[in-house]
């Protein structure tokens, strides 16, 4: 439960009130609380709980309050993962794997990634700009308060960083928190591959501290696959990112086991991300690292993946798993949080609950944010209220129109 933590906390006007709202994650534990009460103050929650324990008077000098009629309230969506500036899209790959070719075979063939590359580098920042204001506004107009992009379609210096301030101009324009991550080793790009140890060293030991001098890159992500990377090589770009103090994160075990998650574990990675063909000895190392899985089903349902992630046992050793849409072009082209929650749910058989927690508190612990993901004292102002009656249907509807009302950082709108 959470409290108000001193009465200075309801002395920095203006307070506002939610009165008559049903809470889910509230508190460190995550409970749900039928009859509660929200309180904040500008950007922050300073009050979140059953209403009797509310002190009463203070209801009467607050600045503005809102009976929410019995409705829930949550913490803001989080996606923790997507790759939501790109331009171009691959509905030809779509068509071509319904006739039966696979992700590697159209990435052989030029396609996948470099496809996506070429089309990148051809566009204007303003271009990038607009396109992914397009698709962040569908994460907003589904509850969404904090989403990570990731670069990774420029592979070279320019394109990389103009993919990141890409990133960085939509968090200015729109009502959203955008976290930048740098993709560097995403693919070798085509004009490169006779010299992938020059790629290499450019994109870890030049590209990185160059654009995190430039204030552009919050975290540091590989692409760890045996069509992509190795662990090795991914381990020397978390090295460096590790002497930059950056956090890292990784893709790891999407189509096969290469040792990723070992690495990231030993590397204190953020999280490790698809993870379909995790082992399940690698799991206890994860679980002591504090790493996140990050669940993206997704795409695992585009790839027509056979493989699950091991959720069984995940759930056993208490890893905490985030869920995401991994928005892209090629394996995700899903521009809703809520439907991979359901995929999560149906395919992945998550609970609503799991599902919940997966897109509020693990994903906020995916990016290495403690601020945000609970409704609690302390935490940031993002919350929904929403237009159901049972928790449940967050992850039951696919589709549909279901926010009644957003706040981010305090703000409605
Ligand atoms: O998360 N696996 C690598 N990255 C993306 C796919 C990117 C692409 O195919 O364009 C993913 O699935
Ligand atoms: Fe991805």
């Amino acid at each position: 439960m959470s409290q108000i933590r001193s009465r200075s906390d309801l002395c920095m006007a203006p307070l506002k009130i939610l009165k008559n709202v049903r809470l889910a994650c509230v508190g460190e534990r995550a409970e749900t609380v039928d009859h509660g009460l929200l309180a904040w103050n500008g950007e922050t929650i300073v009050f979140a709980g059953a209403a009797e324990d509310f002190p009463a008077v203070e209801v009467g000098r607050a600045h503005e309050v809102i009976d929410a009629k019995g409705a829930w309230l949550t913490p803001g969506l989080i996606d923790c993962h997507t790759h939501a500036v790109f331009a171009g899209n691959r509905a030809e790959e779509f068509v071509l794997r319904q006739q039966g070719l696979s992700y590697a075979e159209l990435a052989a063939r030029g396609g996948g990634i470099m496809s996506t590359v070429n089309h990148t580098r051809a566009a204007s920042e303003d271009e990038l700009l607009e396109s992914a204001s397009r698709r962040l506004q569908c994460f907003i107009d589904e509850g969404v308060t904090t989403i990570e992009i990731k670069s990774g379609y420029g592979l070279t210096l320019e394109s990389e960083r103009t993919m990141l301030t890409v990133a960085a101009k939509l968090r200015q324009r729109l009502p959203i928190d955008v976290k930048r991550t740098y993709l560097g080793l995403h693919s070798v790009p085509a004009e490169r591959k006779s010299e992938r140890a020059g790629f290499l060293d450019e994109a870890i030991d030049l590209w990185l501290p160059r654009l995190h001098s430039e204030g552009l890159i919050d975290a540091v992500d590989a692409y760890c696959e045996h069509l992509a990377f190795s662990a090795d090589e991914c381990a020397r770009l978390f090295q460096r990112a590790q002497q930059l103090g950056l956090p890292v994160k990784l893709h790891a075990e999407q189509l096969s086991d290469v040792g990723g998650s070992r690495m990231a574990a030993a590397h204190r990675a953020l999280s490790v991300d698809h993870v379909e063909y995790l082992s399940a000895t690698d799991i206890p190392a994860l679980r002591a690292a504090g790493t996140v899985a990050v669940l993206i089903p997704a795409a695992f349902v585009v790839l027509k993946e056979t493989q699950k992630p091991p959720i069984a046992e995940l759930r056993a050793q208490q890893v905490p798993m985030a869920i995401a849409s991994d928005l892209n072009p090629g394996t995700s082209p899903v521009q809703s949080l809520r439907l991979a929650m359901n995929l999560a749910s149906t395919v992945f058989e998550l609970s609503y609950a799991e599902a919940l927690a997966g897109v509020t508190v693990h994903a906020a612990r995916a990016l290495g944010l403690h601020d945000r993901g609970l409704l609690a004292a302390g935490k940031r102002a993002d919350f929904c209220l929403w237009k159901i009656d049972a928790l449940s249907e967050l992850a039951y509807w696919w589709g549909g129109n279901l926010l009644e009302r957003r706040f981010f950082g305090g703000s409605s709108g």
